[in-house]
């Protein structure tokens, strides 16, 4: 096999909470993870020539090791000693810098990808260790699914599939700083937590409602006053029929959850005209 071609889908947090500051600077987070339909296409291909090249739809991307895919491709050929190069293709469509974990994504699509195309059978314990050396999401994004993550992210337990519906994604046209949120909410204290027990027990009754109604990020308390858009586009999704709406990671990607795609539509058309932006999709939670 030469080539493989892989989807690498985007999540959204149905809760995200900080529980504390670690000693290495990062925060300890508990957050319940779903992976939604939308994806980019990541095209993982061997050459001979022993260099890393990608190639992408969106000609502003970094293509060298800014790049998670490339830092994926790199530190594989070099710890399990490839001689040849790889050409990744990313055919972009999860917005970047959202929220949405687009760039873990297709960081562990190309980790996924060589472990195959080289025959290397690493274990799952040592990619998912590999991930995190990437990048706190990278692990979750190689497993998939509805799950609970704890620690910097990395520590995963699967739950059960959370019920279907459709969704509504909308980003505002400014890029966030996953680094600035999270020093901003270090300045900021007397917030409410998300109640993350309640939102697996909905996801075990498999009740949409009950989802719905738990749906909370604290994160949300730094991002909004920095982008307040975020908050105006999330009412605007509430007043079109969302039942529950919330932001993604540290933002500013908002969305809201529908029960029939009509009103998903509505809701969409109405957010990217009223708001002028671009990025706004319509998907579905995704269960692997
Ligand atoms: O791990 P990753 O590179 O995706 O994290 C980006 C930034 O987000 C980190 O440099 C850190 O500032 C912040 N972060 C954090 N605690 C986490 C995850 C990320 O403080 N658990």
């Amino acid at each position: 096999m030469d080539y493989i071609s892989v989807k690498a889908r985007a999540k959204i947090n149905l809760t995200l909470d900080v529980t504390g500051k670690r000693p290495d600077g990062y925060h300890e987070l508990r957050m319940i993870m779903q992976t939604v339909e939308l994806y980019d296409k990541v095209f993982v291909k061997k050459i001979e020539k022993p260099v890393i090249k990608i190639k992408t739809n969106l000609e502003w991307l970094p293509t060298d090791n800014r790049n998670l895919a490339y830092k994926a491709a790199e530190v594989i050929k070099e710890r399990y000693d490839i001689p040849g190069g790889v050409f990744i293709e990313l055919k972009k469509t999860i917005p970047v810098a959202a929220g949405l974990a687009g760039g873990s994504a297709d960081c562990a699509a190309v980790l996924y990808a060589m472990n195959i195309l080289y025959n290397l059978k690493i274990k799952r314990e040592e990619l998912a260790a590999i991930a995190l050396e990437l990048g706190s999401d990278v692990p979750y994004c190689l497993m998939r699914g509805t799950a609970l993550a704890e620690g910097r992210g990395e520590i995963l337990t699967r739950l059960p599939a959370c019920p279907e519906a459709w969704i509504v994604l909308a980003k505002p046209a400014v890029g966030m700083s996953t680094a600035a949120v999270y020093k901003a909410i270090d300045a900021i204290d007397g917030y409410s937590h998300p109640d993350t027990e309640g939102m697996i027990d909905a996801i075990k009754k498999s009740d949409i409602n009950a989802v719905a109604s738990k749906l909370s990020n604290v994160l949300e308390n730094a991002s909004i006053p920095m982008c307040p858009m975020i908050g105006d586009i999330k009412k605007m999704l509430s007043d079109m029929g969302a039942v529950g709406v919330l932001m993604s990671g540290s933002g500013p990607t908002a969305y809201g959850i529908f029960k029939d795609k009509e009103t998903a539509q509505k809701a969409a058309d109405n957010v990217k005209k009223t708001f002028n932006i671009r990025d706004v999709h319509i998907t579905k939670i995704f269960n692997i």
